[in-house]
């Protein structure tokens, strides 16, 4: 009989977390996938994490739902310029965000996830090192601020986070008389992370959240994909949170590639009718995306 495994990540939706054997952020996500025993990993997630699973779970079939759940931090970088950006920073590392195609994490000496990548920089800045920061220049914007890091930055953002907006923001604070707190995803603009309580990947704001235990009548705003809230709500239904606004109008924090993970699509998906398996790979590419992911695993284990 065919092993099924379904991992599904927080920004999908609720029905379809419930479909899932584990749901988790991409570190939880892609450790799960590495020691899975399954003959089938349907990944309810977008294709850059499937794809990780694939490369850390080899023998594995590994299944997408949908083969448009791509990500903007994927489609907004041009793999030859890429290439061309790092071999005119030859002398640096180049630590690049899990949140990239496999073709992308070749070029890479570190890949990172929004769980460990402070700790992973911090780690080379130590060790003297020159660091050039790939795909997603909100986070890298936001650690050069913190960390008085001169990284040079790739240029492509997440059009969900890149969304969120200080001005729409202050004015949702401006409303709420009592105590607010905003905890924030570090993929959002650099001028909201600055108004944040709280920074970090969408595991931690969870636990975050759990963890409250000042005034029961706050609200917090939370800055990240709709698709958390959900979970956050089911663990403390005692609390007032609220999605982060975005620019007036528009309604348009939810990511549109997590959301193809439709029940019908991961029902086809897990039965073996539907969805696209992640077999394109060679070895070579895998073998060398690898590399820089183990570097990570071991780093965060
Ligand atoms: P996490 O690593 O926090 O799960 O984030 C993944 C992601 O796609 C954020 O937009
Ligand atoms: Fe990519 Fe943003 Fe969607 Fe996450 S929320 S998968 S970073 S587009």
């Amino acid at each position: 009989m065919t092993k099924v495994v379904t991992l599904a990540h927080y920004y999908t939706t609720p029905e379809i977390q419930e479909m899932a054997d584990k749901v988790g952020d991409s570190l939880e996500l892609s450790l799960f996938a590495r020691d899975a025993e399954a003959d089938l990993i349907v990944f309810a997630g977008v294709r850059f994490m499937a794809e990780t699973a694939k490369i850390l779970n080899p023998q594995a079939k590994v299944v997408l739902p949908d083969m448009g759940s791509t990500c903007s931090l994927v489609t907004m970088t041009d793999i030859s310029r890429l290439k061309k950006w790092r071999e005119e920073h030859s002398d640096y590392v180049h630590v690049a965000y899990i949140n990239s195609s496999a073709e992308h994490k070749a070029l890479a000496d570190w890949i990172v996830t929004s769980r460990n990548v402070d700790d992973i920089i911090a780690h080379l800045y130590e060790q003297g090192k020159k660091v050039i920061y790939s795909p997603d220049r909100n986070m890298g914007a936001f650690l050069n601020f913190q960390y008085g890091y001169d990284m040079p930055l790739w240029d492509a953002v997440c059009e969900v986070h890149d969304k969120f907006n200080k001005v729409a923001l202050d004015e949702a604070f401006s409303l709420v008389s009592g105590d607010k707190y905003l905890i924030a995803h570090p993929e959002s603009p650099l001028p909201v992370l600055h108004e944040s309580d709280y920074i970090g990947s969408t595991s931690q704001m969870l636990n975050w959240v759990r963890d409250y235990n000042g005034n029961s009548s706050a609200v917090i705003f939370v800055a990240t994909e709709d698709g958390i809230l959900y979970n956050m709500k089911k663990a403390r239904p005692d609390l007032d949170i609220r999605q982060a606004p975005i620019y007036t109008g528009c309604k348009c924090n939810s990511c549109p590639y997590m959301k193809l993970n439709t029940i019908e699509a991961v029902k086809a998906a897990q039965e073996g009718r539907g969805g696209t398996e992640i077999d394109y790979l060679s070895e070579e590419l895998m073998k060398e995306a690898k590399k820089p992911i183990d570097r990570m695993l071991e780093f965060s284990e």
